[in-house]
């Protein structure tokens, strides 16, 4: 059956002095060999000082965004999934709300970006989620459906197998609004019921990880609905007591 997955992304925050302090506090409150896959998401510019300082323990490391193209060259300020996968990254995050309203990315984009990461044996982690607004209109699942719709137009049977979803309502983040063990539920069922429809196999297996104001106190209950498979946590996984206490929650 499916694993458990915790992921932090620590956006763009730090410097190297608080990455390193955070990456040492991590290594000593994390259990040696936790019963969950954790990965960590630095801002790209401190990825090799994160990859050296986690070498040798359980926890992988993956870039918050990557280049939709497929080849490297004329494409200024971007990263290559190749050059991800070259220095060691597990994972990269594609489709974040934040890239999405501030940097304009597409779904079409996402998809490629996904599309991109999976051809170099990264795993994307492809961010959903409906804003407010959409929620009081009643156009969740509707605005879930539409996100997806290019990931299943892209991808092969072969690569969907390989993706994990992050559902993270926009009005849930870094708000500490956390959506309702059963308002996330109910999105998490109908994301594994759009895969089900592709394949019951598929859908099965396929990780589906809550975002939005995830903390110790909320952790536990959220990953214990049926379709939670773990959590994609901002804020709090700049804390590594509070991150290694959600990744105890996910256990
Ligand atoms: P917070 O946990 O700070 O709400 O952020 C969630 C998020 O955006 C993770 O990608």
């Amino acid at each position: 059956m499916r694993s458990n997955l915790v992921a932090g992304n620590w956006k763009m925050c730090g410097d190297s002095a608080s990455i390193g302090k955070l990456v040492a506090e991590m290594k000593a409150s994390l259990p040696a060999e936790p019963g969950v896959d954790i990965a960590v998401f630095p801002p790209s510019v401190y990825l090799a000082q994160v990859l050296v300082g986690l070498s040798g323990s359980p926890v992988a490391v993956g870039n918050q965004n990557v280049c939709d193209q497929p080849s490297e060259g004329a494409y200024t300020g971007e990263v290559s999934a190749s050059m991800l996968a070259d220095v060691g990254c597990r994972y990269v995050i594609v489709g974040h709300s934040e890239r999405r309203a501030m940097y304009g990315e597409t779904s079409e984009q996402v998809a490629q970006k996904a599309k991109q990461a999976l051809l170099q044996g990264l795993i994307p982690l492809v961010c959903v989620g409906e804003t407010e607004a959409q929620r009081d209109e009643g156009a969740t699942l509707e605005v879930i459906s539409a996100q997806l719709k290019p990931i299943f137009s892209t991808l092969s049977a072969e690569q969907l197998r390989l993706i994990v979803v992050a559902y993270e309502p926009v009005w849930a983040i870094g708000t500490g609004k956390t959506a309702s063990p059963d308002q996330a539920q109910e999105v998490h069922a109908f994301i594994r019921a759009l895969f089900s429809k592709k394949d019951e196999l598929l859908a099965k297996g396929l990780r589906i990880l809550y975002g939005g104001s995830v903390k110790a106190a909320n952790a536990g209950e959220l990953f214990a609905q049926a379709d939670i498979d773990g959590g994609l946590v901002g804020g709090a996984s700049l804390d590594a007591q509070e991150f290694s206490a959600i990744c105890r929650a996910a256990e």
